[in-house]
């Protein structure tokens, strides 16, 4: 049988902290990075996916598919086919093998790379015809049923939408996409503070239920609805902690909307600067970073060529993203690393989503 192979890239946040399940505005891009997929059908019920780096393999009857009796690696590919299966798209029995240069719990999103990965293969194997929307959704839905996350659309939308040496500006509300160009001038270093996170289950859940909670305090459908000045008049009505969590919310809305006006402007000094607005505001306001990460970030500060910085993602461990000036790459890397013994640094440019990358390979 014909074999055929897929590819998704992972993403980083630029500006916009856990905005999307708020039906608010984000700003990422793609790294040069991600997952691979690899395989045939097979002709049968079967589905057997052999992970590269993990050495494992997980063998499954289609018919039989439940969260529970897969391993959790192979979760995110067999979310997708239980989505696939859900929405009556063609999908039967296959052999894949899963590849990743991507380091895994880094915060650029490796869960995110390799659902897009399994669309895209099932999409191209079994011949369903999707839009990139259904496919950003189908992508997201797996990693809420199968993983447990409940995750916004940032993470599969960058993935499979950005283009080179853009940042993807994605209002979450009406899923409109569109671009704003990096020029040559920067480059972008995410830094790898080695602290594992885990999203599954716990405190990113939690964070998204005090979003939720101070929505309904609000009287709004969802934090995109209400402003910084609105929610201060109102501090009264809510609990101490879920002001503050919204508080982050409404601040990076705002944040993101100045931001992609300076970065259209090419102004990025003013660019960096909410970077670092957002890490504070993650900080102290949403609790979502740890100490390596706030001793990164206080670095790029104090690292001539640092425009801005900020932790990436869902935080709680993960990396920082550094916007730099390009040619002053080599001594952030090494400022980082002196500061965080233990740090991995990937140097990067916005690169292509799967879908351009595809078109271009
Ligand atoms: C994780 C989630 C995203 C988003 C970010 C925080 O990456 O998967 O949906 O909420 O955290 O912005």
């Amino acid at each position: 049988m014909n074999s055929i192979s897929t590819y998704a890239p992972g993403r980083a946040e630029l500006l916009g902290n856990h905005t999307d399940y708020n039906e608010g505005y984000v700003m990422a891009l793609a790294v040069d990075r991600g997952t691979t997929m690899s395989g045939q059908a097979r002709g049968d019920r079967k589905i057997s996916i052999h992970s590269r780096e993990m050495d494992k393999t997980e063998t499954i009857d289609i018919d039989k598919l439940l969260a529970e009796h897969v391993s959790p690696w192979s979760r995110y590919t067999l979310g997708v086919v239980d989505q696939f299966r859900r929405n009556d798209l063609p999908v039967e029995g296959f052999d894949a093998e899963i590849s990743s240069n991507l380091p895994l719990g880094a915060g650029l999103s490796s869960s995110a790379s390799l659902e897009n990965a399994t669309v895209l293969f099932l999409a191209k194997l079994f011949g369903a015809k999707l839009d990139s929307m259904q496919m950003a959704r189908l992508a997201q839905k797996a990693e809420h049923d199968f993983v447990g996350v409940r995750c916004g659309l940032l993470d599969q939308i960058a993935s499979l939408m950005s283009t080179a040496l853009h940042a993807t500006c994605i209002d979450c509300r009406t899923t409109a996409v569109d671009y704003v160009p990096l020029d040559g001038k920067t480059r972008i270093i995410l830094a790898n503070s080695g602290v594992k996170h885990a999203l599954v289950g716990g405190e990113y859940n939690e964070r998204r239920s005090d979003c939720e909670a101070a929505a309904h305090a609000l009287g709004v459908s969802a934090l995109r609805d209400a402003s910084t000045e609105m929610l201060k008049s109102r501090k009264s009505e809510m609990a101490d902690r879920i002001y503050h969590r919204a508080l982050h919310i409404t601040g990076e809305n705002e944040r993101v909307q100045e931001g992609s006006a300076a970065l259209r402007k090419g102004d990025f000094a003013r660019f960096g600067e909410l970077m670092f607005a957002s890490h504070e505001s993650s900080r102290v306001n949403f609790e979502n970073s740890c100490q390596e990460l706030d001793l990164l970030v206080a670095t790029a500060r104090k690292t001539p060529g640092v425009f801005g910085a900020r932790l990436s993602g869902g935080g709680f461990g993960g990396a920082t993203i550094n916007l730099v000036e390009k040619g002053r790459e080599e001594e952030v890397v090494k400022a980082l690393t002196a500061a965080l013994p233990g740090v991995t640094c990937l140097v990067t440019d916005a690169a292509d989503g799967a879908l351009a990358y595809a078109k271009s390979h």
